[in-house]
């Protein structure tokens, strides 16, 4: 369902191809990250059932479906930010490339590095735009030309233009919707392969939404995008393979055009419909 003329040249999934299984949607030479058989659970209640999928490389890949259904936390599992939940214990795996990212010899960090996340509030550090920007690089030995990585991570987040005469103010100053779009530069900065996104757009306006969703069909030439949204329109507009969960099943995953007007199953069908949700 993507109109814009650069993306639509990519190699698109064909609607009516024959589907593969959810588990199978992508080739395995393009599986980026894969869940196998993921179960995530709060004080015990499972919150992600014996979740399986894969993530297509170059691809925006979204998650749907009702609030509570376990899209956050799933998505928290691809860069293990759920480390930071006491409460959370998790069985099955998360594989990048084929390596467990929970194996005992993995480095968390190092994980994050190249599996970025973007949240739903935009949360720049209260520090200037260019210090939002080189601090991690700076903190992990990554910066080797700060001026350069500054312009080339606000360019590649559109947001350059808007705020070269203005780097050493504070990220704070920006608009909600430069806000996200820093947060998206700061990600960037770190040479990131996935970016993981949970409801950028959700506290921003139209037209702001509007550039973040321009963005992300540019972003996904070159890198792997897994983006959580409630709106199905965004994800009808953005994304290239839905996901469909729901209290915390994946019912249903496939190329989003035929998601959206052929469903398979009958949940997925309703909950499109809006019969719920
Ligand atoms: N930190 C937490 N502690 C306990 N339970 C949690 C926690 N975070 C999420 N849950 C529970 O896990 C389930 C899934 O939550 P999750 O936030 O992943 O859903 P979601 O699909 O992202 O919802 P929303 O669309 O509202 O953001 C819910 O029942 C929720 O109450
Ligand atoms: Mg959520």
């Amino acid at each position: 369902m993507k109109t814009k003329a650069t993306t639509t040249e990519r190699d698109r999934p064909a609607a009516d191809a024959p589907e593969p299984r959810a588990s199978e949607a992508a080739g395995a030479d393009s599986r980026v990250l894969e869940a196998r058989n993921v179960v995530i659970s709060y004080s015990g209640n499972p919150a992600v059932k014996d979740v399986s999928l894969s993530i297509p490389r170059n691809r925006i890949t979204a998650l749907i479906g009702p609030s509570g259904c376990g899209k956050s936390t799933l998505l928290r599992a691809f860069n293990r930010m759920n480390d930071f939940i006491p409460s959370l214990t998790m069985t099955g795996q998360i594989l990048y490339h084929g390596q467990d990212i929970y194996a005992h010899a993995v480095d968390p960090v190092e994980v994050r590095h190249n599996i970025g996340m973007v949240f739903q509030r935009p949360n720049p550090f209260p520090k200037s735009i260019a210090d939002n920007i080189a601090w991690a690089p700076s903190l992990y030995g990554k910066l080797e030309n700060r001026q350069a990585l500054v312009e080339q991570a606000l360019r590649k987040a559109a947001l350059w233009d808007e705020v070269k005469d203005k780097l050493n103010d504070s990220g704070l100053a920006l608009s909600g919707g430069q806000q996200q779009r820093l947060c998206i530069a700061r990600a960037l900065a770190m040479n990131p392969e996935v970016i993981l996104l949970d409801e950028p757009c959700s506290a921003l306006d139209p037209v702001a939404t509007s550039r973040i969703e321009e963005l992300l069909l540019e972003l996904s030439e070159r890198y792997t995008i897994v983006i959580v949204t409630h709106n199905m329109q965004q994800a009808s507009r953005v994304s290239d393979i839905t996901a469909f969960l729901y209290q915390g099943e994946l019912i249903e995953m496939g190329p989003t055009e035929r998601l959206f007007t052929r469903p398979k199953k009958k949940r997925t069908e309703a909950y499109i419909t809006g019969k719920f949700g």
